[in-house]
């Protein structure tokens, strides 16, 4: 198969505002992306997958290095993105979120609609077409972002763990579901994920990636035949495989985000020393400092003497205070 996508040597570094240091996400990324391919990107979390999503997907610069794709269809945009937060407007139904970007793209409403209503049956939302989002489940709101997705023709679907926030049952419908729709678009897909059973039951390819700076470790080619199953012992060895290389980058991510959440905190400045005590000046001429430089002393005692035997402390509870 012929590529659709090279990146070379790209890096990119972001910046903290908050702290001003600049953060090393990517380094020396170099890939070839086949035509057709389900590709994973898989790392720990903060290695750079979702950067380097973005940069294929144009929302984001590399800061060096460069990407092309080949092939492109003309003037449309190669690539869509479908995030784990769907990302659908609430004030359109099912319908007139997927015809979105054809509507965008200037498409006679005829058209768009009957796109729509084709990409609706591909992902199983018959029936569904005028509801709106908050109507729906997590699971029904992603494959309207899916269809919405592919309205817009895209050469390569981005994804950014889509399925991330959905519950396990839903998750491994979708998992399969993805599958069908990849084998029967052929489209391209770019696939982000930290999770190994979901790199198994969905790539080509794996890519695996070391944690921050991101860069590649290994290419892992999975040639098991679909629908995979996690049971079957190639299946098994595979993530064993998967396993023993992402083992040491998790480890070492959570290390950086621990060293990283100490150095986040704002330092807690020293104690400031604490000036050495003013002798008192009396603020006003009381009946003790008048006593006291009129040298009024009992012995040691420096308060006058009635204070020991007056009983107004007892009969006003306000302590020593002077009447
Ligand atoms: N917009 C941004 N501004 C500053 N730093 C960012 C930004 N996006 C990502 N980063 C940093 O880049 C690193 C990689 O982030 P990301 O690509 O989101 O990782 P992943 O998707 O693998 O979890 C992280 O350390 C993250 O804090
Ligand atoms: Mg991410």
């Amino acid at each position: 198969m012929p590529p659709i996508l090279e990146i070379r040597n790209v890096t990119k570094t972001w910046m903290r505002e908050r702290t001003g240091e600049t953060v090393l996400a990517l380094d020396g990324i170099d890939l070839t992306v086949v035509r057709g391919e389900f590709l994973i990107l898989l790392g720990p979390s903060g290695c750079g997958k979702s950067t380097l999503l973005q940069i294929v997907g144009d929302l984001e610069h590399p800061s060096s290095g460069a990407f092309t794709f080949t092939g492109q269809a003309g003037g449309r945009k190669p690539t869509t993105m479908v995030f784990q937060e769907y990302a659908l407007f609430p004030w359109r139904t099912v319908l007139d979120n997927i015809a979105f970007g054809p509507e965008m793209r200037g498409v006679v409403r005829q058209e768009r609609y009957e796109s729509a209503r084709r990409y609706i049956q591909l992902v199983h939302l018959d029936g569904f077409e005028n509801r709106y989002p908050h109507e729906l489940s997590g699971g029904m709101k992603q494959r309207v972002a899916l269809a919405r997705a592919l309205n817009n023709d895209p050469d390569m679907v981005l994804f950014d763990e889509p399925l991330a926030a959905l519950d396990a049952q839903t998750r491994r419908v979708l998992q399969n579901e993805l599958v069908r729709i990849w084998q029967a678009t052929g489209k391209t897909f770019i696939y982000v994920t930290h999770s190994l059973d979901e790199a198994i039951l969905l790539g080509d390819r794996v890519v695996v990636m070391t944690a921050r700076p991101g860069r590649i470790k290994e290419i892992v080619l999975l040639a098991m035949h679909r629908p995979r199953a996690l049971t079957r012992p190639a299946e098994v060895q595979a993530l064993e495989r998967l396993e023993n290389l992402l083992k040491e980058e998790v480890t070492r991510a959570l290390a950086e985000e621990e060293s990283d959440a100490r150095h986040d905190l704002d330092p807690i400045p020293p104690p400031r020393p604490r000036p050495p005590p003013r002798p008192r000046a009396p603020s006003r001429a009381s009946p003790r400092s008048l006593r006291a430089a009129d040298g009024g002393r009992i012995g040691s005692r420096s308060f006058p003497p009635w204070e020991s035997w007056w009983p107004g402390k007892w009969w006003c509870g306000r302590g020593r205070s002077v009447p």
